[in-house]
C-alpha cells in the first residue's frame, strides 16, 4: 500500500522552535511505522516562504527575502539531522518549479469561472495570514498573535468557496474525509453550518509571491500557495503514484484552512481527496501555547544536544496524548530520560544481555509475541503514541520484574540449567521485540539495542542528567 503523510510546511520567519519539530517527530513515526510494515511511503515536509509575514521578517532583518528564506529554510531542513527524521522530500514554496504549478492550478480555475474579482475590506492578522473577523478578536487583539489586525482595503480576486459548501459539508460527516479527533471533526462541521462565504486568494499589497498568472500586479494568496505543496510534491518529486494524501497532521490554528479550503480548492480543480486530516494539540509553557510572538519558544537543537534525539522524540509523544494540548517542560522531560530511558529500557537491556552473555546461553531470533505487537501497532495507527508507548513501557516493567521474580542467578547456583537458559532465552526475545516496537519512535536506540544483542558488546544506551 501506498502511504502519502505530510506535515503543514513551516514559515520561515523564525528559526523551528519544539512545536514545529513534534508536528514532525509524529510524523516521522508514521513513515517509519508503515515503512516497517513494508508500505511505500512519501513523507513530506517542507517550508512556507511566501507572503507579508516572511517579506516583513527579512526587512526587520534587513535582508532580501529570498536570502533570509534560503537561510531560515535551511534551519527547518537541518533538523531533519537533528531529530532523524526520515522525510523522502523537504519542499519550498520558492522553488520555481512549485510556483509553476501553483499558477497553472489557479489558471485552471479561473479557467472554470471560479474565481472573479472583488473589492473587499477586512481585518488582515499578519501572524496568521488570514483575515480575522471582529468575533474572533479578544480586546481588539488577534488571540493567537496578541497585536491589533490591519484594516485592509483592496480589489482582490475571490475564490467561489460558498459553492463547495455542502459537498465539503458531506465530505467531512460520511467521512470521505475524516477529520480526527471527533471534537476536531465537531467543530468544523458547527463551522461550515454557519455558512461557507468566499475567499480572497490574491494580494495586491504583496509583492513577496507568486504573480497571479493573468494579472501580474497582485501576488497569489500565501495560504493558497502553500496548501498547493501538498500537490506541487509529488510532481516535483517524480512521485505522482503517491497521489491523493493519505494523512496531513496540522495544528488546530490550521485546520479549517485543511479541512475546508484545501479539499474545495481540489475539488474545483477536479483532483482526488485527502483522506485523513488529523488535528494535533499545542505546546504550551505554562499554559499558553508556544510561539515566536509570545517569546515563549523551546529551542529543539539545544535539547538535542544535551540530551539526545531519541530522548526528545520519546519526551513529546510520551507525556500527553497527540490530539491535546500539553504543557511542556525541561524538568518532566529529565525524569522522563532518567527512569523510563535510562533507569526503565537502558537497565533491562544491560540486564538481559550480560546475564544472557555471563551464562552463555545460546540465543534463537524466534518470532515474538505477536498478538501483543499488533495491538500496540494498532495504537500507532491511531496515532495514539502515548499509548502506544505506555504498552511498551509496561513490557519493559514485566521483564524486569520477571528477573526479580524469578532470580536467574540462584538458577545457576541451583543446577537449574535448563530452566535458566529457557528464562534468559524468553527474555532476550521480548527485549527483541521491545527494540522492534520502539523502531518507529526511538530509531537510534532501537539500532544501538539491536546490535548489541548481536555483539553481546555491552554499552550503556542512555545517559542519566
Ligand atoms: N505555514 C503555515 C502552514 C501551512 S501548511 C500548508 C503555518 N506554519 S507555522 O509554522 O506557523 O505552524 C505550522 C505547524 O507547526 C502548526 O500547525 C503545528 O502543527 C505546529 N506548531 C506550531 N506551534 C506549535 C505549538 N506551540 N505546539 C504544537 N505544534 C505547533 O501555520
Amino acid at each position: 500500500m501506498k502511504k502519502y503523510i505530510t506535515t503543514p510546511i513551516y514559515y520561515i520567519n523564525a528559526k523551528p522552535h519544539l512545536g514545529h519539530a513534534y508536528t514532525t517527530i509524529a510524523a516521522d513515526v508514521l513513515a517509519r511505522y508503515y515503512r516497517q510494515k513494508g508500505d511505500e511511503v512519501f513523507f513530506l515536509t517542507g517550508t512556507d516562504e511566501h507572503g507579508a509575514k516572511i517579506a516583513k521578517a527579512a526587512k526587520d532583518a534587513d535582508q532580501e527575502p529570498k536570502i533570509f528564506a534560503d537561510q531560515t529554510s535551511k534551519l527547518f531542513e537541518n533538523l531533519s539531522d537533528t531529530l532523524n527524521f526520515s522525510n523522502d522530500a523537504f519542499i519550498r514554496t520558492t522553488d520555481p518549479r512549485h510556483e509553476k504549478t501553483v499558477q497553472e492550478f489557479l489558471q485552471k480555475l479561473h479557467d472554470k469561472e471560479l474565481i472573479y474579482e472583488k473589492e473587499y475590506t477586512g481585518l488582515y492578522c499578519i501572524g496568521c495570514e488570514k483575515f480575522l473577523t471582529e468575533k474572533d478578536l479578544i480586546d481588539g487583539k488577534c488571540p493567537d498573535h496578541r497585536t491589533a489586525p490591519q484594516q485592509q482595503s483592496e480589489k482582490n480576486w475571490f475564490f467561489k468557496l460558498s459553492q463547495f459548501e455542502s459537498q465539503i459539508k458531506k465530505l467531512i460527516e460520511s467521512d470521505e474525509i475524516k477529520v480526527l479527533p471527533q471534537t476536531r471533526k465537531n467543530e468544523i462541521l458547527s463551522k461550515i453550518d454557519q455558512g461557507l462565504e468566499d475567499i480572497s486568494i490574491s494580494r495586491a499589497g504583496v509583492e513577496w509571491g507568486i504573480p497571479v498568472p493573468w494579472d501580474v500586479k497582485q501576488t497569489i494568496y500565501v495560504w493558497v500557495d502553500a496548501l498547493l505543496n501538498y500537490y506541487s510534491a509529488p510532481k516535483m518529486f517524480e512521485k505522482e503514484n503517491v497521489w491523493p494524501p493519505d494523512l496531513h497532521l496540522v495544528g488546530r490554528d490550521i485546520m479549517w484552512f485543511h479541512a475546508v479550503i484545501w479539499p474545495s480548492l481540489l475539488l474545483a480543480a477536479e483532483e482526488k481527496l485527502p483522506k485523513e486530516i488529523f488535528v494535533q494539540g499545542y505546546f504550551t509553557v505554562d499554559g499558553q501555547k508556544m510561539s515566536k510572538t509570545v517569546g515563549n519558544v523551546i529551542d529543539p537543537v539545544e535539547l538535542v544536544d544535551k540530551f539526545g534525539a531519541d530522548s526528545v522524540r520519546y519526551y513529546v509523544l510520551r507525556d500527553f496524548p497527540f490530539g491535546e494540548d500539553g504543557d511542556v517542560s525541561l524538568e518532566r522531560l529529565k525524569e522522563r530520560n532518567n527512569n523510563d530511558l535510562a533507569a526503565g529500557l537502558g537497565n533491562v537491556v544491560q540486564r538481559v544481555l550480560s546475564m544472557v552473555k555471563r551464562y552463555e546461553v545460546k540465543v534463537e531470533n524466534t518470532l515474538s509475541d505477536e498478538a501483543e505487537t499488533n495491538r500496540i501497532n494498532s495504537l500507532t495507527e491511531d496515532l495514539k503514541f502515548q499509548e502506544a508507548l505506555i504498552e511498551v513501557w509496561k513490557k519493559i516493567a514485566a521483564i524486569n520484574k520477571q528477573i526479580a521474580e524469578v532470580e536467574p542467578w540462584k538458577l545457576e547456583k541451583e543446577g537449574k540449567r535448563e530452566d535458566l537458559d529457557q528464562f534468559l532465552k524468553k527474555c532476550y526475545e521480548s527485549v527483541l521485540q521491545v527494540a522492534d516496537l520502539v523502531g518507529p519512535y526511538l530509531p537510534d536506540t532501537s539500532e544501538k539495542i539491536k546490535s548489541q544483542t548481536k555483539s553481546l558488546k555491552l554499552v550503556p544506551i542512555f545517559e542519566k542528567f
